[in-house]
């Protein structure tokens, strides 16, 4: 089994994007800017957004950070994308998700500039992606497509299974996955809560993406010899002998899935970090379409 070290790739795309930085703005030129709102206070996107804005420090970036009390409204948020799209020093900036329930997800995804949607969420975004035009790409799903690459991972003609129908996630990899280009070219299963006798997918998968939210759920008796695990979970379990009193594990039984696969991203340390590394790309992006070319 070989592992995929997404927190080691990781680190070899943002010294790129680092050393890139450095060349483009020779200490003359504003570097890239990204924003991002977090509204609220569940602990797990707290982490990710404070790991968004670390990272930006590390490749020579600027960055934002805009909290917001749960009891913000949503007009308010409507209020700060508004802002933030008018902003011209802001190349691209994010709306943490999931939003407190009284806040529409839709209305606020629709209300972002998709020209500094640097999450790849907004339908301009997500329809191009489809259609195979440049757009930004959403952040997981393009951290997985850049570790198959990376990986030198075969997906032309493979039989790929995907496992959730996220937005986010499930939805647009069976998209790229299926898309004629390097990586992709793939067959694809998208299987949902709905799906019945969804081992018979799984155990004839060369390639499995698990994005369901459920820890441990991917069994090593769900997989064929030799399959490659791309493990999307990050669920936080009870674990009373840690200082924090949880630990995080993915969707596959790793101990279990880890004996028979060819190659699987741990949890954590695997499609997380690449999630960041997307998003830093696609803001590099921004920064060169909405001010170096403007
Ligand atoms: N919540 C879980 N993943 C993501 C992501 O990639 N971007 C945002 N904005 N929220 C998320």
């Amino acid at each position: 089994m070989n592992l995929i070290d997404g927190k080691a790739l990781s680190n070899t795309i943002k010294e790129e994007i680092a050393a890139e930085v450095s060349k483009i703005c020779k200490g003359q030129k504003r570097p890239p800017h990204l924003a991002a709102v977090l509204v609220g206070e569940d602990p797990a996107s707290a982490v990710y957004v404070r790991n968004k804005v670390r990272s930006c420090e590390k490749c020579g970036f600027e960055s934002t950070l805009i909290k917001k009390r749960e009891n913000t409204t949503e007009d308010e948020l409507l209020e700060i994308v508004k802002e933030l799209n008018e902003d011209e020093d802001i190349d691209g900036f994010i709306v943490q998700l999931p939003l407190p329930k009284h806040i529409d997800e839709n209305k606020i995804t629709l209300a972002i500039d998709p020209g500094k949607d640097v999450d790849g969420f907004h339908p301009t975004n997500f329809g191009k992606m489809a259609q195979g035009l440049p757009a930004y790409l959403p952040a997981t799903p393009f951290g997985i497509m850049t570790m198959l690459d990376r990986y030198n991972i075969e997906v032309q003609g493979k039989n790929c299974v995907v496992l959730g129908r996220s937005n986010i996630v499930g939805t647009p990899i069976s998209i790229l996955l299926s898309r004629k280009a390097k990586p992709g070219n793939a067959t694809v299963t998208l299987c949902h809560s709905r799906t019945q006798n969804l081992a018979d997918y799984t155990r004839k998968a060369d390639i499995i993406v698990v994005a369901l939210g459920i820890p441990n759920y991917l069994k090593a008796d769900m997989i064929k010899e030799g399959a490659v695990i791309i493990d999307v979970g990050i669920n936080r379990i009870e674990a009373p002998e840690r200082k924090s009193g949880y630990r995080l594990v993915g969707d596959a039984d790793f101990d279990e899935v880890s004996t028979k696969c060819s190659h699987i991203t741990p949890v954590p340390g695997g499609v997380g970090p690449m999630t960041v590394t997307s998003l830093l790309t696609n803001t590099l992006q921004a920064y060169k379409s909405n001010f170096l070319n403007k």
